[in-house]
């Protein structure tokens, strides 16, 4: 396929925290099911290495450097990818960060940290997103949310309570945007293997993760990134309003 042959046919996609980790497996897995794919990430240095990338040099991915809490910057750059690739067919809401924390120690200005990015990030891109899509008539959103927020997995309440709001939105945005042919989805993510938290946890911090779970494996970002690429694809036609844990049982909805 020429170059020019596959950036008329290729959809487009936006991915938020595309640059590393489960959201970089998701650009992987959107790219081969022939979306364009533009990659949102605030760090720096991980959108530098997503420019660099030879999907990036042959146009399947587009870098874009925002903070999702930048609702100016989001409305301007989402409407610069509407005019340059076409409308957005499918938004990936998988950016999000956590700070530790207990419940009696958490503060406020972390609390007001992890909710911006978290849940009104979240809500920033879904909302400029999905009046788009309900313009053209169609699109798929996946939000992404986690064990955490079902007291699977211990940590800190503003994130519990982020993704707990991130999963009430998704089910309201699924009434309101159906009629508009916009479907709506969440992604329950387990415990996941990224390079990050290979990095950083002990073996034996890893076995004890590996038992929380039902397969007795830890989930790889591959695993949530195919889940993610057929809720947005015409296979999932039907499915709407629904939360897919992808945690090797760690939650069952
Ligand atoms: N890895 C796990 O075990 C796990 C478990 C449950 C849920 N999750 C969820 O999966 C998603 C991806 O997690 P991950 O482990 O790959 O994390 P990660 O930290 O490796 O990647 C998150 C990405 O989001 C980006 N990001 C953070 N704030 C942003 C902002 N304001 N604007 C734009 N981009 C921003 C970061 O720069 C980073 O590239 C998150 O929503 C996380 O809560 C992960």
């Amino acid at each position: 396929m020429s170059g020019e042959q596959s950036r008329t046919r290729r959809r487009l996609a936006v991915v938020t925290g595309g640059a590393r980790g489960i959201g970089e497996s998701i650009v992987t897995e959107l790219v081969a099911a022939n979306y364009r794919v533009a990659v949102i990430d605030v760090n720096a240095k991980a959108i530098a290495r997503t420019r660099d990338s030879a999907a990036a040099r042959s146009g399947s991915v587009v870098p874009v450097e925002l903070s999702i809490t930048d609702r100016g910057a989001v409305e301007r750059e989402l409407a610069r990818l509407a005019d340059d690739h076409g409308p957005i067919c499918a938004l990936v809401n998988n950016a999000g960060m956590t700070l530790p924390a207990t419940f009696l120690d958490q503060t406020d200005e972390d609390w007001d940290r992890i909710l911006a990015v978290n849940l009104t990030g979240a809500f920033i891109m879904a909302q400029v997103a999905a009046r788009q899509m309900a313009d053209a008539g169609a699109g798929a959103i996946v939000n992404i949310s986690s064990v955490s927020a079902h007291g699977v997995r211990t940590g800190p309440p503003a994130y519990a309570a982020a993704k707990a709001g991130v999963e009430g939105l998704s089910r309201l945005m699924a009434v309101q945007l159906g009629p508009r042919g916009v479907r709506v989805n969440t992604v329950v993510v387990g415990t996941t293997a990224t390079p990050w938290l290979l990095s950083k946890k002990s073996t034996a911090e890893l076995d004890v993760m590996r038992e929380s779970t039902l397969t007795g494996a830890i989930g790889e970002p591959g695993d949530v990134a195919k889940t993610v690429a057929f809720l947005c694809s015409d296979a999932a036609k039907h499915i709407t309003g629904q939360l897919i844990s992808v945690s090797g049982g760690q939650w069952m909805p």
